[in-house]
């Protein structure tokens, strides 16, 4: 597939697309106000159309805010943007649902969002009413394992696929069995912490060395004139999976676009995947004692 800076849409496989790179908008620490809307003005000024965001990121307001401003300046048009939302893990009865995603809905100040996903396999059914009611355009998941996929997709009834399971995808954590089977079933992987995350010690696993820092990507990024961050990045598209790197930095907002002018070989690419070490950054530690916890399984 040949992918460009204006033209980098995936397909989902319910029809829609998905463009693979996204801003990711989760900020640790909390964002100052009006840095996440500088910094998705900031992105679509540099081509990005995907953002991914959240309620409970407290910024969401502000990234609605900024993708409006740039639909009334006329720089892109609604459809063009690809938003993605999250309904948290508090919102799952059915009768909550609904009303989450409509509170994400008027929080950004938009008809509809293109992507909601959800973090452990209960309230499908609530969200497929939610696509019929024209509120999303596509229903997915994150942080399911492939049991948990396996839970959804053997539902009987089940109307809507999910098309997506966002999950932590990086060299260093390169999830190759869950990626496999995600393929297998029409599912797009998005990788969040596709850089290694911030590395805050307070909830990141930093046992595994700095992904910038590797040697591997560094030599490669010497190579082909890029950085570290961008040779993880160009590695995970190139492959099929999402990006959604955060930055609200404007240097490495455009560095991480970067990624459509240069290819890496098969063999790079082989070496790139070498570098797996099956650590994770991010444990979610805080759920390790829920029933679904999702990473006790191999993948
Ligand atoms: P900042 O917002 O100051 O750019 P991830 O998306 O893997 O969670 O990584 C996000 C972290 O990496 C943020 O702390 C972000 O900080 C930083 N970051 C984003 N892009 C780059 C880059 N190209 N090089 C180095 N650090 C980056």
């Amino acid at each position: 597939m040949n992918l460009t800076a204006t033209n980098h849409r995936i397909p989902l496989s319910d029809g829609n697309s998905i463009p693979v790179i996204g801003l990711g908008t989760y900020s640790d620490p909390r964002p100052v106000p009006r840095e996440t809307y500088k910094a998705v003005k900031m992105a679509i000024d540099e081509g990005y159309r995907h953002f991914d965001g959240a309620y409970l990121y407290h910024n969401e307001h502000e990234v609605g805010e900024a993708i409006r401003e740039k639909i009334a300046e006329g720089k892109v048009k609604r459809e063009e943007i690809f938003y993605c939302g999250k309904l948290w893990a508090t919102d799952h009865t059915p009768e909550m649902v609904r009303p989450a995603l409509e509170r994400t809905l008027k929080v950004l100040q938009l008809d509809y969002v293109d992507l909601y996903i959800i973090e452990i396999p209960m309230a499908f059914k609530a969200l497929e009413a939610c696509k019929d009611a024209g509120l999303v355009k596509s229903l997915g998941v994150s942080n399911f394992n492939r049991r948990q996929l396996e839970v959804i997709l053997n539902k009987p009834g089940l109307k809507y696929k999910p098309v997506t399971n966002q999950v932590e995808c990086h060299p260093y954590f390169t999830q190759p069995k869950l990626l496999k089977f995600c393929q297998q079933h029409d599912i797009v992987v998005v990788a969040y912490s596709p850089l290694g995350t911030c590395r805050n010690p307070m909830w990141v696993n930093v046992s595994s060395p700095s992904l910038l820092k590797d040697d591997l990507l560094n030599s490669l990024g010497k190579k082909h004139n890029k950085t570290a961050a961008q040779i993880g990045l160009r590695f995970n598209i190139q492959r099929g999976v999402v990006v959604i790197p955060k930055s609200f930095n404007l240097k490495r907002i455009k560095e991480n676009f970067q990624i459509f002018d240069f290819s890496l070989t098969e063999e790079e690419m082989k070496d790139i995947e070498t570098l797996n070490k099956n650590v994770r950054f991010v444990e979610l530690l805080m759920w390790k004692n829920h029933p679904e916890y999702p990473f006790y399984d191999e993948y």
